[in-house]
This record gives structure tokens, C-alpha cells and sequence, in this order.
């Protein structure tokens, strides 16, 4: 069994897409051990208990330092053991400590063909309206595994999308999660699970 434990802050429609994923049989041997979010309001929280998952809040706010929230972040991931931990739309720059104690064992889902579009402010919608901007014809979105810079980790799956003249950022950011992400991080954990079955 793979055990993973997701982290998501907004809507959750990536890890909705990996509950689906092992509800019809696609991720076999996964199990969704916890979902954890940063932010008490996130829709994600809400598709993981609808789904019997454990969902936990940990949000900085209820923190004196920020070293405290991260200690406590890792504590709680700890918990589950984890093979894998599995960013779906996780707005917390995971730190160092977080990122050697589960070397090789975080993956990140990125809206853009990294490396273009990625790195340091490179997040949510301003990804698609900086692809828009550069005028690209192709866009697509990229499951990578994460290491200490920003979106610099081994990329493990790739997919791309047509940008059509009519696009708007929000246009593209939703054709973007239907065509692409949506299919390719189960897809990933598909190959997670199969590279360390081969190890
Ligand atoms: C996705 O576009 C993901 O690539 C990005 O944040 C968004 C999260 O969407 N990192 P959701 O919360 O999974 O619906």
C-alpha cells in the first residue's frame, strides 16, 4: 500500500482528482491517508471529510514564529508516515528540514510547462496571465518532485495545452486543470508508485 497524505489551501479540484482516482481503481494499492491544509476555510478540507478522509488544519496564524509552524507541520506529517506527500495547490513554501527528512517524497503539481512560467512568484493565476502575456501558444502543466529551489525538482510527467486566441487567464487556468493537471498527477502517482515497486 502507498500511503500518501496531500496538501492542498484552496479548492482541491487536484486532490479531488486523486480521490477519484483511487475510487475507481486507477490508483490501486493508494491510500489517502490525510489531507492538510493551511487554511481552515479551504474547500479541499471539506471534499476530504465528505470522503471519510482526515482533514487537519495547520495555519500559520496560530503561531508566534514561523519556525513554530513549520515544526509543527512536520510533527504532524510525521504521524502518517507517508511514502508520499502530494502538493495539490499548497501555497506554503515547504521548508528545507521538511524537504530533506522526505527526500524524494514530495511531489508538486505546477500549471505551466516548467521550466517556463515557474520559479519565484509563479503561482496560481498570474502563471496564466504571464503565458498570455508572452503570448505562447502552448501552455500545459507539469508534476515535478521537489527539492530545495523553486520548481527545480526532477520533472516526472508533462502535458500540454493549445492556447486559443480567445483565452482569458481564467479561461486558461481552467483548460489547463481539465486537460492537463487533473489527468497527469494521478498519472504521476501511478509512476511514484511503480518506480519505487522497481527500486
Ligand atoms: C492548480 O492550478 C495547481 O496547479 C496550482 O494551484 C491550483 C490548485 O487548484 N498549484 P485546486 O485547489 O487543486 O483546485
Amino acid at each position: 500500500m502507498l500511503r500518501i497524505v496531500v496538501l492542498a489551501s484552496g479548492n482541491g479540484s487536484n486532490l479531488q482528482a486523486i480521490i477519484d482516482a483511487v475510487q475507481n481503481g486507477f490508483l490501486e494499492e493508494v491510500s489517502i491517508e490525510a489531507v492538510l491544509s493551511n487554511n481552515e476555510n479551504a474547500f479541499a478540507l471539506e471534499r476530504a471529510r465528505r470522503n471519510n478522509i482526515k482533514a487537519i488544519c495547520i495555519s500559520s496564524k496560530n503561531y508566534i514564529s514561523r519556525e513554530d509552524f513549520y515544526d509543527s507541520l512536520l510533527e504532524e506529517l510525521k504521524k502518517y508516515e507517508p511514502d508520499l506527500i502530494v502538493l495539490a495547490g499548497f501555497l506554503v513554501n515547504i521548508p528545507k528540514n521538511i524537504i530533506q527528512y522526505f527526500k524524494n517524497k514530495i511531489i508538486n503539481i505546477h500549471p505551466s510547462l516548467i521550466p517556463s512560467f515557474c520559479g519565484k512568484g509563479f503561482y496560481g493565476i498570474r502563471v496564466h496571465e504571464k503565458a498570455l502575456e508572452r503570448g505562447v501558444k502552448i501552455t500545459g502543466a507539469t508534476v515535478h518532485f521537489v527539492d530545495e529551489g523553486i520548481d527545480t525538482g526532477e520533472i516526472i510527467i508533462q502535458k500540454a495545452v493549445k492556447v486559443m486566441d480567445t483565452d482569458t487567464a481564467k479561461s486558461l487556468q481552467e483548460r489547463v486543470m481539465k486537460e492537463a493537471e487533473w489527468e497527469i498527477l494521478p498519472l504521476a502517482i501511478a509512476e511514484f508508485a511503480r518506480r519505487r515497486v522497481n527500486i
